[in-house]
């Protein structure tokens, strides 16, 4: 089995495609406790359980498309957000990225708690390769959208999920990357604040050229912001095609 993700992370790429997928399977192994864990590295005899999270999934998805993934818990979706996103890499299989990738694939994802949510937003802008003027002129605009107030000032690890959100999701929206990801995060927040995220996603949307990858299982949202879905179903791709039909089939396999 060969493994490789190749990342051609450059603005001034133009390539047609944003994502493929070539035959990408992710294994994980389950075993009995940490103890066992650990003694694999060692005995190659100890005896673990697989789970194939990905299994053989192919797809290609070009610069500026919206693409929804759906599918029951444990399907597959984030898994495959995460190889695009270098989080984890594929146990076998191919991955190109063409572009600049934002994703919010958790609340806590990339986040400090014990850093304040400014000194965070200024690690992650650094992360992102932005200047130390160029993260100034942003922050502004990050801290007045999250609307959290003095916590900006307070640590992370006192924030409520919501409070988490809406940071992360202000930093993501606000990096104008080619590729951004949200990964079933917007439900946390209250309904001011999906009003504001969801016109804020029509916003980027407007833009030319911007990818949009959306796992949510709210299918009102996945038809409002996708023209496309994927259907994950046990790792393995079930549906591709319109996203109307992708959530009439979806339902039809949850039923
Ligand atoms: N680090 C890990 N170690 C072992 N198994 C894992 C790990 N991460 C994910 N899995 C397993 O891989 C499968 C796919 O998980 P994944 O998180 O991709 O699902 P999902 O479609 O995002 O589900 P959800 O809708 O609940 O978020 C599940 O069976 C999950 O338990
Ligand atoms: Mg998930």
């Amino acid at each position: 089995m060969s493994s490789s993700t190749r990342f051609i992370g450059t603005r001034a790429s133009r390539s047609i495609v944003a994502v493929r997928f070539n035959h990408v399977t992710k294994v994980y192994r389950l075993f009995r406790n940490d103890r066992q864990r650990f003694l694999s590295t060692f005995a190659p005899r100890v005896k673990y359980d697989e789970v194939y999270a990905n299994n053989d999934l192919s797809f290609t998805i070009r610069r500026g498309e919206s693409v929804a993934f759906l599918g029951h818990n444990g399907a597959g979706k984030s898994t495959a957000l995460k190889i695009i996103t270098g989080v984890t890499t594929p146990t076998s299989g191919t991955v190109e990225v063409h572009g600049r990738v934002s994703a919010l694939l958790d609340l806590s994802s990339g986040f400090d708690p014990q850093l304040t949510g400014k000194e965070n937003l200024i690690l992650r802008g650094r992360l992102w390769g932005l200047t130390d003027t160029e993260i100034k002129n942003l922050l502004p605009e990050v801290i007045e959208f999250a609307e959290i107030g003095k916590y900006m000032g307070q640590p992370m690890r006192t924030y409520s999920n919501g409070m988490k959100a809406r940071l992360g999701f202000a930093f993501a929206s606000s990096l104008r990357p080619d590729i951004l990801i949200l990964d079933e995060v917007l439900a946390v927040g209250d309904r001011e604040f999906s009003r504001k995220s969801l016109a804020r996603m029509q916003e980027i949307m407007a833009q030319d050229g911007v990818t949009l990858l959306f796992v949510t299982h709210a299918l009102a949202s996945a038809e409002k912001f996708c023209k496309r879905a994927l259907v994950i179903n046990h790792g393995a791709l079930a549906f591709d095609g319109p996203v109307a039909k992708g959530v009439s089939f979806y339902k039809k396999i949850t039923q």
